[in-house]
C-alpha cells in the first residue's frame, strides 16, 4: 500500500493531525518544515494536546493553528475518554496522524482505523531502549544507565503495539562522555528528531513511503 495515494492524485495537502503532551520542540520542527520548504504537500490542520497548558499549544496558537486539548482525567472511564477522543479526531478528517511526544495510549480502535496513517517519534534507535516505561528523558537515562555509545531517533508507523510499528527512518546519534540525560536528549533532539520527522512526514506527503509484510519501503 502506497500511504498518501489518496491526497496525491486528487492533488490536495495531505492533512496532518499532530498529538502533543509537552514542550512541543518536534510540533515547531514540522511547522519549520513546511515554512521552509522541507515538507511539501502537506498542511497542520490542528494540534491536539492532552493537557490545557503546554508550551505545544502556545506554538500552535503563535502559528495560527486550531488547537483543542482532551484528557483522560476529564471522563469517567477511558472507554469514554477513548471514544471522546477518536471522535475529535474523526471530525478533523485527517490524512496523516503525528504523535510528537503523545503520552496518551491510544484506543486500539484508533490503530486499526488509521493503520499506517499514524506515525511516532520516538528518542532512541528501535528496538533498543523502546517499550513501555520507556518514554522522554528516561530513555536518555537508560541509554547512559547501560554504557552504549550510539543511540538515535526513530520514526515509525504506530499498531497496536508500544513502538512495534514498521521503521519509516532513523538516524543515529554518538553518546559522549560526560553526558547527562538533559544534555543527551538535546543532541539526539537536535541531531536526529527534528530532521528525520520531518523528512518522514515530507515522504509521506509525496507518496515515497510504502508498507509491504510490515515494513517500510521508501518508493
Ligand atoms: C521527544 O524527545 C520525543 O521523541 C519523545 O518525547 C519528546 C517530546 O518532546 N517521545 C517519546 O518518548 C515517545 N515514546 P517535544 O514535546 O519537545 O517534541
Amino acid at each position: 500500500m502506497l500511504i498518501s495515494d489518496d491526497t496525491t492524485t486528487k492533488s490536495r495537502k495531505l492533512r496532518i493531525l499532530v498529538c502533543v503532551s509537552g514542550g512541543g520542540t518536534n510540533l515547531q520542527a514540522i511547522i519549520d518544515g513546511i515554512g521552509d520548504g522541507r515538507i511539501t504537500n502537506a498542511e497542520i490542520v490542528c494540534v491536539i494536546s492532552n493537557n490545557k497548558k503546554n508550551y505545544a499549544l502556545i506554538r500552535a496558537e503563535e502559528n495560527g493553528i486550531p488547537s483543542l486539548s482532551i484528557s483522560p482525567k476529564d471522563y469517567a472511564d477511558r472507554e469514554q475518554f477513548n471514544q471522546a477522543f477518536l471522535d475529535a479526531v474523526n471530525g478533523m478528517q485527517p490524512d496523516l496522524i503525528v504523535l510528537a511526544g503523545f503520552l496518551v495510549v491510544l484506543p486500539e480502535e484508533m490503530t486499526v482505523q488509521y493503520r499506517n496513517r499514524i506515525i511516532n517519534i520516538h528518542p532512541s534507535l528501535i528496538p533498543s531502549f523502546c517499550g513501555k516505561g520507556y518514554y522522554g528523558l528516561k530513555v536518555h537515562e537508560k541509554v547512559l544507565e547501560r554504557g552504549v555509545k550510539v543511540t538515535g531517533a526513530t520514526v515509525h508507523f504506530v499498531d497496536e503495539g508500544t513502538d512495534t510499528g514498521p521503521i519509516i527512518l532513523q538516524k543515529a546519534v554518538e553518546v559522549e562522555d560526560g553526558d547527562t540525560p538533559e544534555i543527551l536528549q538535546k543532541r539526539v533532539m537536535e541531531q536526529a528528531e527534528w530532521v528525520i520527522l520531518p523528512e518522514a512526514i515530507h515522504m509521506i506527503a509525496n507518496g515515497k513511503v510504502a508498507v509491504e509484510d510490515g515494513k517500510c519501503r521508501r518508493k
